[in-house]
């Protein structure tokens, strides 16, 4: 059976199956391999998309800008300041006007019911560019980059993400583990442990393809035998308030060279979704050091290790939410 995703909307990896994730991480790889060969298509030609940015962003608004642009679809660029959404304007009321205008919504900000309304009231599909529960677009192009680094099979590795455990980031990884048969450990204290519903939403989906899902509280014991190392920062976009609390939680979990070596396997490779604390070069990560807090949740030894896919991973956010875009809204060419 051949897969069509034409006209859907990309809320959660929970929507979609292992078999059409995996034919997005295939596309993926296709259109990754035909842009470093020069080849252009065009497949989104006449297509206008809009990017609705509530949080800032590095990578996500540059992928879905660049993806757009090398298919040929134009790209509006809106973010809470410059637009009447939910301030002068009804959710639904915006949603319904870029509807008329846009064949796609980008949206990035704060809750999952957002994207949800979104997609409900413009008719057309929304894309998830990050809210506080899920980053969908984050989790495949960190599958895309294992599937380019590890020779074994996915359903054989185990991937294990230290720190905070509730965090978008875990989630989205959690779900696509559970999706695809990989081996979850979230490692991190039990004060962040993964909300029982997000648990218990993958518990259908692990069961079908074979993954186990887990919680281990031990650094030291999670990390045995991973085959991806992946953290995140501890306070994540709009929790900057409770950094002195995550620090003093979360400083066991920093991705240490010790502990990136108890993983036991010399193949084991880093990875995280970035923006990262590694030092102390950033103004946030050198104001907290003055006021007592370190919150690097790596270190330099393993960021810039030749084990760290970070960079490829960033680079393949370009590549799969191109694949997203031309899937969902592409012509065939
Ligand atoms: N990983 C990620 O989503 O990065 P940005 O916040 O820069 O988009
Ligand atoms: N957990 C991080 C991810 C950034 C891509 C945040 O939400 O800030």
């Amino acid at each position: 059976m051949s897969v069509d995703l034409k006209g859907r909307s990309f809320l959660t990896l929970m929507d979609y199956t292992p078999e059409e994730i995996r034919y997005l991480l295939e596309l993926a790889a296709a259109l990754k391999a035909e842009k470093k060969a020069g080849i252009r298509k065009k497949r989104l030609e006449g297509k206008n998309i809009v990017l609705l940015f509530e949080k800032t962003s590095t990578r996500t608004r540059c992928a879905f800008e660049v993806a757009a642009m090398d298919e040929g679809a134009g790209v509006t660029y809106l973010d809470s300041k410059s637009s009447q959404m939910g301030k002068k304007e009804s959710l639904p009321d915006t949603a319904r006007v870029l509807g008329r205008f846009f064949d796609g919504i980008e949206y990035r900000g704060y809750s999952q019911s957002v994207v949800e309304q979104l997609a409900k009231y413009s008719g057309v599909p929304v894309f998830n560019g990050l809210t506080d529960t899920d980053h969908p677009t984050q989790a495949l192009a960190d599958v895309l980059t294992m599937t380019e680094n590890i020779k074994k099979p996915l359903d054989r590795c185990r991937l294990v993400f230290c720190g905070d455990t509730r965090n978008n980031i875990a989630y989205c990884l959690m779900y696509i583990c559970a999706k695809l048969g990989i081996h979850f450990v979230g490692c991190g204290p039990e004060e962040l442990a993964p909300a029982e519903e997000a648990v218990r939403r993958c518990a259908g989906a692990a069961k079908e393809s074979g993954a186990v899902i887990e919680h281990i509280s031990d650094p030291y014991k999670a990390v045995e035998g991973a085959d991806v190392l992946y953290t995140d920062i501890w306070a994540s976009m709009g929790e900057e308030e409770l950094i002195p609390q995550r620090v003093k939680l979360l400083t066991p979990y920093r991705v240490t060279e010790r502990l990136f070596e108890a993983t036991g396997n010399p193949e084991c490779i880093f990875l995280h979704c970035l923006p990262s604390f590694h030092d102390f070069e950033t103004v946030m990560a050198a104001e907290q050091m003055k006021l007592g807090y370190d919150i690097r949740e790596v270190e330099n030894e393993v960021f810039f290790s030749p084990r760290s896919k970070v960079f490829d991973e960033a680079e393949n956010r370009l590549h799969t939410i191109k694949a997203v875009l031309v899937a969902l809204l592409g012509d065939e060419k």
